[in-house]
């Protein structure tokens, strides 16, 4: 598999490639299959068209990773956190988590329960190309964290951030509970058929520095750690997105950096480029603009050539609105200009 010997630093006859979110609305097939589940967790639940969902992109675009189709949240809908997701607004929970007792109140061990998620995982693993890897992945503790103190998206995460100030005792118990489920969802993950995992941290960029090290980070690289003993095989990818200014912090056991778009790929090569192998990190509006692209793609390559060590990515996920055409250029370019 091509993803998995660049992870690991191998000779791959060109850089590989897949998109964060590469299955989704600007996808005419996914909209249809969406259209047929109901909503969109009735398409996460429903094994044989999350199946086909998360084929539709190797089929349509040729990207060399599969990613298991399904959503960060559905951790905290297993630990009994009621969740709905209303059309134009996003995600929303029934509840929030304020107070000790509602800590207490979270099923232990919910992952258990997402044995959709692991029959679609076996499901596609059986159906997928052999040169084709599949993914699996998780939400951070901090970012799954944010959602279940907010009850929903937020633009200052002022809820997350008080108790952070106000009570760091709580904030660390749930988070230490969440990073307890995603470190057994992970394993499930593993023993269900993927070949890689990633951990999303998305609003990482919310925390200041030495809060994000602690609040954050040092969860990220607990699962991490706790995948590479257990499956020391499996390539483990990190993605904080927006934290250019940390990367001299950034350390821990796993294998590949996920940088974000906003992060200058020399910076993140210059601190993180011997130890790690890089993905990313394509600004996802450039794919409005075929030139804009390709100029894209283009500076990428100059900084982290053809010989290894890099992964191609967007820096976030596409965007419902983007020309299915180019996302097809996209794959078709950068595999032509690294060929070795
Ligand atoms: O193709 C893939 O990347 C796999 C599937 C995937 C989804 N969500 C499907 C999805 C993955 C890996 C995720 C991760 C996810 N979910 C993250 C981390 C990655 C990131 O983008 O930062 C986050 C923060 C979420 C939470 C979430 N899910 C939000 C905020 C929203 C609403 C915003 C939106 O785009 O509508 C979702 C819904 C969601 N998850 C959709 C998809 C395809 C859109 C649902 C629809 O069909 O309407």
């Amino acid at each position: 598999m091509i993803f998995i010997d660049a992870c690991k630093r191998k000779q791959t006859p060109y850089t590989p490639i897949w998109m964060m979110r590469q299955a989704g609305r600007y996808l005419s097939e996914y909209k249809e299959l969406r259209k047929q589940a109901g909503s969109f967790l009735d398409l996460c639940h429903n094994v044989d068209l999350a199946t086909q969902v998360t084929l539709q992109p190797i089929d349509i675009l040729d990207v060399d990773a599969a990613i298991v189709f399904s959503d960060i949240l559905v951790v905290p809908l297993e630990m009994g956190m009621p969740l709905e997701f209303l059309a134009g607004e996003g995600p929303k929970f029934g509840r929030t988590i304020n107070t000790q007792e509602d800590i207490k109140n979270l099923k232990d061990e919910g992952y258990k329960n997402l044995t959709y998620v692991y029959d679609t995982l076996s499901q596609v693993r059986s159906q997928l190309s052999k040169q084709k890897a599949l993914i699996g992945f998780c939400g951070s503790p901090w970012t799954l964290a944010t959602y279940m103190i907010e009850g929903e998206g937020s633009k200052t995460y002022a809820r997350s951030k008080k108790m952070l100030y106000t009570n760091p005792k709580l904030l660390h118990a749930l988070l230490q509970k969440l990073t307890n489920e995603l470190k057994g969802y992970l394993h499930m993950q593993i023993k269900s058929g993927v070949n890689a995992v990633m951990v999303f941290d998305s609003w990482a960029s919310a925390l200041q520095r030495e809060a994000y090290l602690e609040f954050s980070w040092n969860y990220m690289k607990e699962i991490a750690a706790y995948v590479k003993k257990n499956f020391p095989q499996i390539p483990v990818l990190l993605f904080p997105k927006g934290i250019a200014g940390y990367l001299d912090k950034i350390d821990g056991e796993f294998d590949v950096f996920g940088v974000d778009w906003s992060t200058p790929m020399e910076l993140a090569k210059q601190f993180l480029g011997d130890k790690y192998v890089l993905q990313g990190n394509l600004e996802p509006s450039c794919l409005y603009d075929i030139s804009a692209m390709e100029k894209g793609v283009d500076a990428i390559l100059s900084v982290m050539g053809k010989n290894g060590g890099h992964i191609f990515n967007l820096g976030h996920g596409m965007l419902p609105d983007l020309p299915r055409e180019n996302a097809i250029s996209l794959v078709q370019m950068v595999k032509e200009k690294t060929k070795r």
